[in-house]
Order: C-alpha cells, then sequence, then structure tokens
C-alpha cells in the first residue's frame, strides 16, 4: 500500500492567506496543516508517500519535509499541472508511483484521527474495490459530497454538493482504492465546474458494488473557510492538549 496526499488547489476561499504560499503550509495550532496527514500516514504503517501539489509551491513543500525522514516516510514530491484540475486528476499523477499497488488518498486540508491500519490490514485482503470515509455533518453538508447509506451502512448514493441533500454524512478525504483507480479515472470528464471530480470516481466502485463506506467519530476540513481554520485551529489545541492528538 502506497501513500498518496494532495495539496494542490488554488485555495482562492482563503485568500489574502493564501495570496503566497499554498494553504497546506499554513498554521493549525503548532504545525502546518500539511503535517496532520503525513503523521496519519506514518501511523497507518504507510512507508512511501506521493505529495502532489500546484507548480508554484512544490519547492516550499520539500524545504520544509525534504525526504521524510523525520516522520518515518519516504516522501515523493509531484506537480499537478493544472492546479484546479480536480481531485481525480491530481490522484492521476501517482500511477508511475503506485506501481499495481493499492493507495491510500489523504487529501492534505483534512485533519482527523482514526486507526486506519486494520482497515488497509482488512483491504489488501480483498480483490477490488474501494473505502470512502463519511461523518456526520447535521448543517453546511450541501458545501461537500453526501453519502446516502441504508440502515446497514450500505452505500446508495453520493452527490457532489447537493441543493438537497439525502443524509447528513458528508465525504471526507480519505480514500481507499485498487490497483484499477487510474484506469476508472482516465474514463472521466469534467464536471460543470471543470474538474475531475473525486465523487464521479467513487460512484464507479458503487455502481460495480465494490465501494465500503466507514464513519469517523470527528473530522475537519480545515481548508473551507476561514471559520472552519479557525475551528480546526481551536479543536486541534484542545485536542493536543488532552492528549488526544
Ligand atoms: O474535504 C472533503 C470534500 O473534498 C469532499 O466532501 C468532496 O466530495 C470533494 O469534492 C472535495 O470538496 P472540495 O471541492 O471542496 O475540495 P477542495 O477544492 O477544497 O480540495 C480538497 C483538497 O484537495 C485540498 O486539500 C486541495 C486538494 N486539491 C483540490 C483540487 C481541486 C488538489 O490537490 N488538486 C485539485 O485540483
Amino acid at each position: 500500500m502506497k501513500g498518496v496526499i494532495l495539496a494542490g488547489g488554488l485555495a482562492t476561499r482563503l485568500r489574502p492567506l493564501t495570496q503566497v504560499t499554498n494553504k497546506h503550509l499554513l498554521p493549525v495550532f503548532n504545525k502546518p496543516m500539511i503535517f496532520y496527514p503525513l503523521e496519519i500516514m506514518q501511523r497507518a504503517g504507510i512507508k512511501e508517500v506521493l505529495l502532489i501539489s500546484s507548480p508554484d509551491h512544490s519547492g516550499d513543500f520539500a524545504n520544509l519535509l525534504k525526504s521524510g525522514e523525520e516522520f518515518g516516510l519516504k516522501i515523493y514530491y509531484g506537480v499537478q499541472q493544472n492546479a484546479k484540475g480536480g481531485i481525480a486528476d491530481g490522484i492521476s499523477y501517482a500511477r508511475e508511483f503506485a506501481k499495481n499497488e493499492k493507495i491510500l488518498v489523504i487529501l492534505g486540508d483534512n485533519i482527523f484521527r482514526t486507526d486506519l491500519k486494520s482497515a488497509i490490514g482488512k483491504f489488501e485482503q480483498k480483490d477490488k474495490g474501494a473505502v470512502i470515509y463519511g461523518v456526520r455533518m447535521p448543517t453546511h453538508s450541501q458545501q461537500y459530497g453526501v453519502i446516502e447509506v441504508d440502515d446497514n451502512a450500505v452505500v446508495l448514493s453520493i452527490e457532489e454538493k447537493p441543493e438537497h441533500p439525502k443524509s447528513d454524512i458528508v465525504q471526507t478525504g480519505i480514500y481507499l482504492y485498487d490497483e484499477r483507480v487510474f484506469d476508472f479515472i482516465e474514463t472521466l470528464k469534467p464536471s460543470a465546474r471543470g474538474e475531475l471530480e473525486v465523487t464521479d470516481l467513487n460512484n464507479i466502485y458503487l455502481e460495480e458494488g465494490s465501494l465500503q463506506c466507514e464513519l469517523l467519530d470527528w473530522w475537519i476540513d480545515a481548508g473551507t473557510s476561514y471559520d472552519e481554520l479557525l475551528r480546526a485551529n481551536n479543536m486541534v489545541a484542545e485536542k493536543v492538549k488532552a492528549g488526544e492528538l
């Protein structure tokens, strides 16, 4: 299993904070945002991570993280040519790196704590499929991908930023994919906002009947707004002081 972290995008919603830097380098309490997904990778037992960022700032990541030794990881760096190509476009840059292994993808602005090690162990045993992670969010779910599940936690639908969400479970930025993911991405067409959408990718697995959904207790997307960035700082500070992070 190889790790892929996406740290591209333009982060226009956080300007002027992101005028001259990449949002994943902004502080969240006592660390740059990008440290959190890297630590998750390390705890999940991943050894090699490809960090994909936008053309302007990839050198800044290398200056900060170097070879990855401090994290117990080997970090490789990739550049997504079109910084707004979409999450699935970003993942497509990992084809050579993955070398026919399954991948764990984490979006670089996601902060959470869960044991991915055992989930990865189970996923490694499977022939094919994908796993997505959801979290209950009673308000503002229309700003995210929304996952509808039945009483047995079987996924019924995933919709990207729906006007009328069918559930209060939002799709986080944590995904496990089998080796076919790169072929599936090649079949995607840009959405109305011009991106190759991760939701369209996950819907391919859903239609095939090989998509599984796990629920997290808590999760923050630190990069959506000033308010969420502030909430992330406060929540992380509390959790660090309580020894929970
Ligand atoms: O955070 C979870 C949400 O992420 C999901 O609920 C949605 O289904 C998914 O589409 C995505 O929502 P956004 O469209 O709001 O994602 P955003 O543009 O904020 O980008 C999320 C992360 O992915 C961020 O760390 C930057 C990175 N990214 C994004 C794009 C569009 C890239 O590396 N390359 C890209 O082209």
